[in-house]
């Protein structure tokens, strides 16, 4: 799927959204392999990353409406972004319409190609207000903050959620046509509920359904681990795209077809350097170390050396020091 057929913001602009509807997605059936959004990790240099390698869209990390609107600085360095990694969609999270509407007023003024609303995390000081995965089981709240979010945004509007609160509550194919009805563009689905954490088989069947309940584009998400996988999955399913969260970090080659899923330490490094080199063009020389280093070893996650090398790795005091070492690895590596 070509890329340029997402909505970018000229086209976005152009379309403004009649109130309570969001902007359309312009290309319809799709078939694209997405970036997930990843507190903590999907940061303006890993997105570029992954978009050379291939990822036809990426999803920020989640930003906290109430920091948004609220002009925190370190909220408003989560909106760094760039020409070159479009179309990117950042993402939202919080339990009250007016402020995530609010939030989606700043957010539409930046150049993203839509905005999401998280209905997904886990993460219990999170749930506990009401917002993330707390909105797969209020139906009703969800509608109120997709309608304040669509209506306020003259970006696409799309909604990541989950499978269900647990297997006895599944309610991703009716919070899907709730969004679908409040103006929302597409739906991400986790398909897992939040009982089931990260781990355990993925709910195909929750997709399908999910799939059946809306007009909308579904994209598939959860434990894709290659990127034939990821084709297998499009093609069973039928769905909008595939999208990929924990098996890109350190491996952002996932995202294309030419490049073996298993490759080589002189591959590896490569791509670690690319990282670290956009890293510095985007974050300054001092990139932030504990982020970056958690980055580095999962480049070497499966070769037999990769233990031994993130330990090394993690025993790296600066910036720099961590930059030495790889450097060091590469001309071992050409020297062997
Ligand atoms: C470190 C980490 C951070 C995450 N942060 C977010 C987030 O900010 N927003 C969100 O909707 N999901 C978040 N997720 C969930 C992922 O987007 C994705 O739904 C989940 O990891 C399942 O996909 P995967 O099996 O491909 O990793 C996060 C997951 C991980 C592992």
């Amino acid at each position: 799927m070509a890329v340029g057929a997402l909505p970018t913001n000229k086209d976005s602009a152009a379309n403004l959204p009649e109130p309570g509807k969001g902007v359309r997605f312009i290309a319809h059936p799709m078939k694209i392999f997405i970036l997930a959004p990843m507190a903590g990790c999907t940061d303006l240099p890993f997105r570029l990353l992954c978009k050379e390698y291939g990822a036809d869209l990426c999803y920020s990390e989640m930003i906290d409406s109430h920091a948004l609107v609220a002009q925190k600085p370190d909220c408003l360095e989560l909106l760094r972004t760039n020409a070159a990694e479009q179309p990117v969609i950042m993402q939202l999270y919080g339990s009250d319409p007016e402020t995530m509407g609010k939030a989606a007023a700043i957010l539409s003024e930046h150049p993203v190609a839509g905005i999401d609303i998280n209905m997904g995390c886990p993460m219990e000081k999170i749930v506990q207000t009401g917002a993330g995965a707390a909105l797969m089981k209020n139906p009703r709240l969800a509608e109120k903050i997709i309608t304040a979010v669509c209506k306020n945004s003259a970006k696409p509007v799309t909604v990541k959620i989950r499978a269900g609160w647990n297997q006895h509550l599944i309610t991703a194919p009716k919070i899907a046509r709730i969004a679908e009805g409040a103006g929302a563009q597409a739906i991400a689905i986790h398909a897992r509920t939040l009982s089931d954490g990260f781990t355990g088989p993925i709910d195909h069947l929750v997709i399908e359904q999910t799939m059946a309940n809306v007009s909308i584009p579904v994209f598939a998400n959860g434990d894709i681990t290659s990127h034939e996988q990821g084709q297998a999955l499009l093609k069973k399913l039928g769905c909008a795209g595939v999208m990929i969260g924990r098996a890109a970090l350190g491996a952002p080659w996932i995202f294309s077809e030419a490049v073996n899923q298993q490759p080589s330490m002189a591959y590896r490094i490569k791509a670690l350097l690319r990282h670290l080199e956009l890293a510095e063009t985007h974050l300054g020389p001092q990139p932030g170390l504990s982020k970056i280093r958690n980055h580095a070893w999962k480049y070497f996650r499966g070769t037999s050396t990769g233990p031994a090398i993130r330990r090394q790795i993690d025993a790296t005091n600066t910036y720099p020091e961590l930059r030495t070492y790889i450097h060091t690895l590469a001309t071992q590596l050409l020297q062997a």
